[in-house]
């Protein structure tokens, strides 16, 4: 066997929110026989496994007691063309963004709205990944698997998958005893723009001559433009995105809150009604606030930045302590968007 097992080893450069947990062991694959290796070594050893990719939307309050697996799947191969549909077969440790960044200068669109979301294309079917009016679920045909406890090889349909906001299987049934290997896209080979967020239709606005045409690659640099404005670089300073998911509230639960609070930030999507977390936080006044080295952010109240490097108990303790007052101020229930271990 290849692999190259790591023992005692710091987690702090392989989560953007930078907290210095520990896990027990951990090893870098690069292909799916080292995949198995790697699985068949924690059987073995009865360690709990946990594969990771940037580390963008993972918290570790504690250290990791098993096997953490760096995922470095790569490849990027046409499958199937199908008229006006293309289907591409990505290896889940492909970079998100890079991929995304490929499949529009081949000319194939549909995930310009995605781009610059940090992390590797195994996480992103996770949690559904979106952003300014997409998510995931649109372009996804299928995922590739590969069973922990018995090692076997499985493939899901979208359907299959159980997207939701922020959500799927892999968060429910399938965690975390399955491993995504690969996901397969189904773009378009023209383009249709998806830009009904006002920033991305202001954006363009003030940037396109009128006789100019849209296309996919000024919707990706229209987002890429926004993104770098509002969202801080977990390479300065540490952070996970969102922290918490918006919550999704009933017509009557937003019309009762509308009473006190006439201001209020709601917007529909895809026939739910979301609140802004944000505007909630920042109006119960955790903007810009810290504790032990953890701040809500100056800029964007529903990213935790930990400048100070703390530990997740530190990061934990700020998000709970926002939770129970987002609870008692809105009755209202913040969810947490990281996975934490
Ligand atoms: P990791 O943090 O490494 O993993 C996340 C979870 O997925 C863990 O539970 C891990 O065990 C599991 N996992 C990872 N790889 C696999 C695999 N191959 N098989 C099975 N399980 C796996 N998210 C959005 O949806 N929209 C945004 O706009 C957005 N913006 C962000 C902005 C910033 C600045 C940051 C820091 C994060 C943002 N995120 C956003 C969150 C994050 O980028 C995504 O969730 C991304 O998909 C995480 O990828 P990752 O490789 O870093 O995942
Ligand atoms: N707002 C405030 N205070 C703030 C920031 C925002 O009141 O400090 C209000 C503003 O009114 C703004 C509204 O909140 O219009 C929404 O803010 P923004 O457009 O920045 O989006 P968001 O709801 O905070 C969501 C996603 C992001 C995604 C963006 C763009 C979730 C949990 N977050 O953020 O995803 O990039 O929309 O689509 O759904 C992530 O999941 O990690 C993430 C960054």
């Amino acid at each position: 066997m290849s692999l190259h097992i790591q023992q005692n080893v710091s987690l702090q450069s392989f989560n953007t929110m930078a907290v210095p947990a520990q896990a027990d062991y951990l090893t870098t694959v690069t292909s799916v026989p080292e995949m198995h290796d790697a699985l068949s070594l924690a059987r073995r050893q009865n360690l709990p496994v946990l594969v990771l990719g940037e580390g963008s939307n993972t918290l570790f309050e504690h250290d990791y007691k098993g096997l953490v697996i760096l995922n470095r799947l790569r490849g990027m191969d046409v499958v199937e063309e199908l008229g006006d549909l293309i289907r591409v077969k990505v290896g889940a440790g492909e970079n998100w963004h890079r991929w995304v960044a490929h499949s529009l200068k081949q000319g194939w669109s549909g995930l310009e709205n995605l781009a610059l979301i940090p992390g590797l294309v195994g996480a992103a079917p996770m949690q559904n990944i979106g952003a300014y009016g997409v998510e995931l679920e649109q372009y996804l045909h299928s995922v590739e698997l590969l069973y922990v406890d018995s090692g076997e090889i499985g493939e899901l349909s979208r359907e299959q998958c159980e997207f939701g906001y922020r959500d799927s299987v892999f968060k429910h049934r399938h965690a975390p005893r399955a491993i995504i290997t690969a996901v397969t896209f189904e773009l378009n080979t023209y383009f249709e723009p998806q830009i009904t967020y006002p920033a991305v239709k202001e954006y363009l606005q003030t940037r396109m001559r009128p006789s100019q045409e849209l296309t996919a690659l000024h919707v990706f640099d229209a987002i890429c433009h926004i993104r770098r404005s509002k969202l801080p670089s977990p390479r300065e300073i540490p952070n996970s995105g969102s922290f918490f998911k918006n919550p999704v509230v009933s017509e009557e639960k937003l019309a009762s809150l509308r009473e006190h609070y006439p201001e209020i930030v709601s917007y529909e999507h895809r026939g739910q009604i979301k609140l802004a977390a944000a505007w909630l936080i920042e109006r119960a006044g955790w903007k810009r606030r810290q504790r032990d080295g953890v701040q809500v952010h100056k800029d964007q109240a529903l990213v935790i930045t930990n400048p100070g490097r703390a530990s997740g108990a530190s990061v934990m303790s700020l998000a709970r302590a926002i939770q129970e007052d987002i609870a008692k101020q809105f009755r209202i229930q913040l969810e947490i968007e990281p996975r934490i271990y």
